[in-house]
């Protein structure tokens, strides 16, 4: 029977903050970590830490063969062909960077990067420094006053010249959940490439990346349940073949000579260095962990919080939601009348209730919006309705501070 009660599994849930029981609500910036992911970490560097791929010993053969066991837990996760089709990253922000400077983007007839107002910095800023290399340019897809995409507009925007295009699957700012099958077959019919941020939905909703049918995939492993550092791109296994890597070192060589190299086949030839062994051990037993508990009841359980929650801070006074998506994953953003977003953070910090204040790396579409920042509550499995209590009523004393 796989796990319904989990909160007890998450040390730092029985934890105070400021002196008061914590409510953790800042998920989307990195998840808690369950008590099997910390003694994992510390199992390895207590019983087999060593490198791997490379030394003739009993515990570098354990490393290996620990970290090549999550690459094929992650390729389980997404649904990818091959084990071959996952490089380990540094997270997310790695990960597109990486296709960024590894993806040969530059012919003379496609010259434009489609993005779109949703985008995290990471998947705008790695972008714009390829464009300026090679003189691209880079278009983004609008939204609207709800925060839904432009598909009209991303219709038109997609089109013969476009290299690639590079969309979250949902938004860390307000919680939309975008259609990016959509964007993939759009960008398909036009022979360009897409590649589909999915830093904060791989915890959410099961991976699938046939189905989506995308060109590359990215996440990052603390944002489920694993540690920081430690990061996955898939990308097709065709075009990992004809991408050159981005950095060089040991390992991904197949041989070398002073004035030249050949490199390994994919994913070593984009693993230079020493990889994240720890955290690639630590995400093993993260994905592990939700294999074993029930993602689907959970997942609705979270549902059910997270617009229970969104409908109590709607009929609040002096609140201001911000985006109303027709299809909402577990972040709600809001605004307080007459007061900073900071200020708010600050007032609800020093109750307990952990969130995030500010532009969340979205300085493009906060000006979309016309608003400095926002209050960001973001919820994960393990929260219940005790923390949106916890919410609402230290939003009501915060007011009372305004
Ligand atoms: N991308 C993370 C967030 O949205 C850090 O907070």
């Amino acid at each position: 029977m796989s796990k319904t009660n989990i909160r007890s599994d998450f040390p730092i849930l029985a934890t105070s903050s400021r002196g008061k029981p914590l409510t953790y609500l800042d998920n989307a910036a990195t998840t808690q970590k369950p008590q099997c992911v910390i003694d994992k970490i510390g199992d390895y560097y207590a019983t087999f830490n060593a490198n791997v791929h490379r030394a003739a010993h009993e515990m570098a053969e354990k490393a290996t063969a620990e970290l090549e066991r999550t690459r094929e837990s992650c390729a389980k996760f997404l649904n990818a062909k091959s084990t071959n089709e996952i490089i380990f990253t540094k997270g997310t922000t790695e990960s597109i960077n990486l296709v960024a400077n590894s993806v040969p983007l530059f012919s003379e007839k496609r010259r434009n990067i489609v993005i779109s107002e949703l985008e995290h910095h990471s998947n705008i800023v790695p972008w714009h420094l390829v464009a300026e290399r090679h003189n691209l340019r880079v278009a983004a897809i609008g939204i609207s006053d709800d925060g839904e995409l432009d598909l009209n507009q991303a219709r038109s925007l997609i089109n013969d010249d476009t290299a690639l295009v590079a969309i979250t699957h949902v938004s860390n700012g307000l919680g939309v959940v975008n259609d990016v099958k959509a964007i993939c077959r759009m960008a398909r019919e036009h022979g360009a490439l897409c590649l589909v941020d999915g830093a904060q939905s791989a915890l959410h909703f099961p991976i699938n990346v046939e189905d989506i049918d995308c060109d590359f995939f990215v996440f990052s492993g603390h944002k489920l349940f694993g540690p920081t550092g430690i990061g996955v791109l898939w990308g097709r296994i065709e075009l990992l073949e004809k991408m050159t890597p981005w950095q060089g070192g040991g390992e991904m060589i197949e041989k070398v000579s002073i004035t030249s190299s050949t490199y390994q086949q994919p994913p070593f030839k984009f693993e230079a260095g020493t990889p994240n062994i720890a955290g690639a051990v630590g995400l093993g037993a993260a994905l592990k962990y939700l294999e074993q508990i029930d993602r689907d009841s959970l997942g609705k359980a979270q549902d059910s919080l997270v617009k229970n929650t969104t409908e109590r801070l709607a009929d609040m006074p002096g609140i201001k939601l911000i985006g109303n998506p027709n299809k909402r994953s577990a972040i709600i953003s809001f605004l307080v009348e007459n007061s900073h977003p900071n200020d708010i953070g600050t007032l609800l910090d020093q109750q307990g209730i952990a969130l995030r204040a500010g532009h969340h790396c979205n300085m493009p579409l906060m000006d979309r919006l016309g608003i400095p920042g926002t209050v960001r509550a973001s919820f994960s499995l393990y929260n219940d309705d005790s923390d949106g209590d916890r919410l609402i009523s230290g939003l009501e004393k915060a007011q009372t501070f305004l």
